[in-house]
This record gives structure tokens, C-alpha cells and sequence, in this order.
């Protein structure tokens, strides 16, 4: 367990936060000062809750402007947020007001969450993913294409450009061009920005509005914005922000003038809809674009990273889509098997390497768990990646082994990369499926190689924990 360590003026004001939690009934305050743990949420998110977690009891994290958080890993916590009802439990995603706002599913709770999360399930749920397959595959083809034979490819880079080349393609229903271009480049930029242990503890620290208001300007609502706007032009990233929130404006405007009706993609099918106002629908795209592309690059950089030392394992993936392409050579989406090796890898790598660590919620009027009173506005993170490697349910935890996912159906109880119950990540089924296609594309034309000294560890990575460098691996097509 980590030791006190604040400096000495601040033991009365850390002192009276100890009271306060365990007065409220909470499991006991976790030893660091608040500000230590601030700092290390932003910094090593992954590394303090994995410290709380090996002490195999519940904590409570006090984030100071965040509020306090009761930290489980217990099977039974786990349980009690998966069949949270709705109206005990809400979300806990105050922080993505940052890049949306207040129409994105991110941040709606109980009916108005129940009505949204039914069409964005309509729009890019299970039912949706054969239209997008095609296009998921040209996407990974065109950047194969680019690639040098034996060349060292930074992976992890490769991987974000392809799923937000994805992502402009599926949802926005934008063909390679330079509408394409202008909004990949200004997507990307955001993102990078957002990727710092400063900008997260900006994040924690200051309101809300402020930070929205400074990297966003005009494009965020509010007189705060108009305020603030012209400060923060020069932060990090905020050209970029302002740059694809104005974008996405004049997208929408052009697509409610066009005829969109025809349009498979998510952006068309919402104009045509005429349901949602431009604003509703920019915080819907906004929310698909920010919520559905890093997350999946960052999964599928881990997995190429660990299949960079396994040929046996490229071989046996080329072999079961052999008969998954079409008579043009290329890889069928439609005929893709889920429950092959190719699902296996995807679901091993989600175990691995996920960058989900907890099921978190705020609760929005008192409730308990575990026996303990959790408090109206107290949120509660209930601890996966303990589970994900407990070598009880997972033998030699730590290995990379796709084929113990062969023919396995693991429950939530063991396995919830994309979080569990009412709020479980809208886009599971989408990733997952893209995932799928794009190794079946790669294992068709060659595979990527680990150079031997090649080491990546488990770092923060903006909000969530990802790769610590951008995984050079060598290029080997066939
Ligand atoms: C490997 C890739 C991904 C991972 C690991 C991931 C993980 C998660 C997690 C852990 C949550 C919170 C679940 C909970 O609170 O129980 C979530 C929510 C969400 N995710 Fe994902 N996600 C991924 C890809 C995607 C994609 C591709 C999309 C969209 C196309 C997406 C859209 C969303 C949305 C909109 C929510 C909010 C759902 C709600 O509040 O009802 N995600 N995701």
C-alpha cells in the first residue's frame, strides 16, 4: 500500500476529507492526499488502481473538484453495477462535456439515455454492421497500399488514422477527398492535444465550462465561450477543435440541403430522420467520432503488437479467411466467422490489453454497495481488469493466448471490456466487427513484425491507458 505523502500544511485540510469520507459510511479513504492522487489518476490512472485493487479491499479515491469515488473489485460490486437500474446509478461522464455537449448519449441519464441509446443502437448496432464492413475493409486496404514492403511502420499511428478514416466513412458517409482530408487532419490533431498528463489535469481540475469555453471558442455554447474563446486560441489543439466542431456545423448544414435520404451512413440517416435539431446532431456524430475511434486504434495496436512475435498464429488466421474472400481476392466482411481465431484474437486482446479498468457510476441518490452507503453524487468505479487478469479465471494470466477464447462465451463476471449493464458501450458490436475486419484484411496481404528489442509498456494515454510508444513494427506483405 502506498504511504502518506502530502506536504505538512496540507494534513488539516487531508485530515478533515478523511473525516468526511468515513462519516459518510464510505469504504476508508484511500492514504495519499488528494492532490497525490489527483496527480496520479491523471498520470498513472492504471497504476493507482491496480495498487488499490492488490489490497483486495474497497477504498474511497477523494479527486478533490471530481468529487469522491468508492473503488471495488469484488465480484458481487460488479454485479450490483451491471443490474443497476437507471435511476440509482447514472453516468459518470461529466468530462466528456469537454468535447460535446449536452444532446450526446455520453451525458443524458434515465429516459431521455433509454430514447437516445434506442437510435444510436438503430444506427450503428449489430443489426447496422453489414453495410459498414465494406468499407471498413477498402479503408484498411487503401493504407496497406501505402505501405513499403519491409518497411518499420509506426502501428499504433497507422491504427489511429485507420479508424478515424473509418469513422469519416461509416458515420459521416465521407469518401477519401478533401473534405475527408480536412476533417481527418483536424480529428486527429484534437486528439493528440488531448493526450497529455497536463490536459488531464486541466481536465480534472478546472470547470467545465471554462475548458470547453477555452479550446473550443465560438463552437461551444454559452456566453462563458465568446469570453474565454479568444484566450485560448493558442492551447494545444484548440485550432483543431474549433477547426472540426465548425466542420461538423457546416457538414450537417450541407447534408440537410442535399438530398440525403439515400445515404447508408449515420449522418445521412439522422438528417433524414428529421427528428434531431443541427445540434442534437453534431453531439450525437461528435460523441461516434470522439467515442469510437481511439479506443478501437489503441485496442488494435496491442493486438498487432502481440501477434508480431506469434507466425504461427498469421498462418492459422490466413488459413480460416481463406475461404472468407470474394471472387475479387478480397476479404468478404459478410462471411467472416466471429467465433473463429480471428474473434479469439480480438477477445484475448480485449482481455489483455483493454484500456477499460472499472464499470464507473455516479450515484444519483443514496444507495449502497457491498454493505457500504454510497452517497447521492458519489461515483462508483466496480474494478475489471482485476478480474481480466486473475489467473483463477484466466491461467498464466499475463500470455497472450487467443486460443483459450476458442469456443469460450464469457459473461460479464469475467469479461467486460466495453463495460456492462444499461450503459454498456453502444458501439461493442461495431467495434468488435472492425476489429475483425481489418486483421482478416491485413492476414490476406502479409503481417506485421516485432523487431526483437521492441518492448511497449502499459501507459496513461490521454484519459485511459494505452501503448508507451507508437509501436514500431516491420511491414512483411506476402
Ligand atoms: C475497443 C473499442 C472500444 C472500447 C474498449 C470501448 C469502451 C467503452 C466503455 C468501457 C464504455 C462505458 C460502458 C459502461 O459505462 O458500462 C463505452 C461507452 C460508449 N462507447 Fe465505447 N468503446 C469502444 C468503441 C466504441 C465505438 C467504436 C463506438 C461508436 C461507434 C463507441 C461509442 C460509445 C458510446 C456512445 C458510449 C456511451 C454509451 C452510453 O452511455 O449508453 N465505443 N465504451
Amino acid at each position: 500500500m502506498a504511504s502518506p505523502a502530502f506536504p505538512l500544511p496540507l494534513a488539516p485540510l487531508v485530515r478533515r476529507s478523511r473525516r468526511a469520507i468515513l462519516r459518510a459510511g464510505l469504504p476508508t479513504p484511500w492514504p495519499e492526499s488528494p492532490a497525490r492522487q489527483l496527480h496520479r489518476w491523471a498520470s498513472d490512472m492504471d497504476g493507482l488502481l491496480g495498487e488499490l485493487a492488490a489490497t483486495g479491499r474497497p477504498w474511497t479515491l477523494d479527486l478533490w473538484r471530481q468529487g469522491w469515488i468508492a473503488v471495488f473489485s469484488s465480484a458481487s460490486a460488479r454485479q450490483r453495477l451491471q443490474e443497476a437500474d437507471p435511476e440509482t446509478f447514472g453516468h459518470a461522464n461529466d468530462l466528456a462535456s469537454l468535447f460535446v455537449g449536452p444532446h450526446s448519449l455520453l451525458l443524458k441519464d434515465g429516459a431521455e439515455h433509454r430514447a437516445g441509446r434506442r437510435r444510436t443502437v438503430g444506427l450503428v448496432g449489430a443489426e447496422r454492421l453489414p453495410v459498414f464492413g465494406v468499407a471498413m475493409r477498402d479503408a484498411t486496404d487503401e493504407w496497406l497500399d501505402r505501405l513499403e514492403p519491409d518497411s518499420t511502420v509506426p502501428v499504433l499511428d497507422g491504427c489511429q488514422a485507420l479508424t478515424l478514416d473509418i469513422i469519416l466513412r461509416t458515420v459521416f458517409g465521407l469518401p477519401p477527398g478533401p473534405e475527408h482530408a480536412a476533417l481527418h487532419r483536424a480529428g486527429r490533431g484534437f486528439m493528440q492535444a488531448g493526450r497529455s498528463v497536463a490536459g488531464n489535469l486541466a481536465a480534472l481540475v478546472l470547470p467545465t465550462t471554462v475548458l470547453r469555453g477555452l479550446a473550443l471558442g465560438g463552437e461551444s455554447p454559452g456566453p462563458m465561450a465568446r469570453l474565454l474563446g479568444p484566450v485560448g486560441t493558442n492551447l494545444p489543439g484548440s485550432a483543431e477543435g474549433r477547426h472540426l466542431m465548425r466542420r461538423l456545423r457546416e457538414l450537417i448544414a450541407r447534408r440537410r440541403a442535399s438530398d440525403s435520404s439515400r445515404g447508408s451512413d449515420v449522418l445521412s440517416r439522422l438528417v433524414a430522420e428529421g427528428a434531431l435539431s443541427d445540434d442534437a446532431i453534431r453531439d450525437e456524430v461528435a460523441t461516434l467520432l470522439l467515442a469510437g475511434h481511439d479506443t478501437t486504434a489503441v485496442t488494435l495496436g496491442w493486438l498487432l503488437y502481440r501477434l508480431g512475435s506469434r507466425p504461427d498464429l498469421w498462418d492459422a488466421l490466413r488459413m480460416e479467411i481463406a475461404s472468407c474472400c470474394g471472387a475479387d481476392g478480397l476479404v468478404d466482411p459478410a462471411r467472416l466467422p466471429r467465433r473463429g481465431l480471428l474473434g479469439a484474437c480480438v477477445r484475448e486482446s480485449l482481455r489483455l490489453d483493454g484500456l477499460t479498468i472499472g464499470i464507473v457510476r455516479r450515484a444519483r441518490r443514496e444507495t449502497t454497495v457491498d454493505g457500504f452507503r454510497i452517497p447521492a453524487g458519489t461515483q462508483v468505479n466496480a474494478l475489471v481488469r482485476p478480474r481480466h487478469l486473475d489467473p483463477e479465471r484466466w491461467p498464466d494470466p499475463e500470455r497472450f493466448d487467443p486460443h483459450r477464447m476458442l469456443g469460450e462465451r464469457p459473461g460479464p463476471e469475467d469479461l467486460a471490456p466495453f463495460g456492462a449493464g444499461y450503459r454498456r458501450c453502444v458501439g461493442a458490436s461495431f467495434a468488435t466487427f472492425e476489429m475483425l475486419v481489418v486483421l482478416a484484411a491485413i492476414a490476406r496481404r502479409g503481417r506485421f513484425v516485432r523487431p526483437p528489442d521492441l518492448v511497449v509498456d502499459r501507459r496513461q494515454y490521454g484519459a485511459f491507458p494505452g501503448p508507451s510508444n507508437p509501436i514500431p513494427m516491420r511491414w512483411e506483405p506476402l
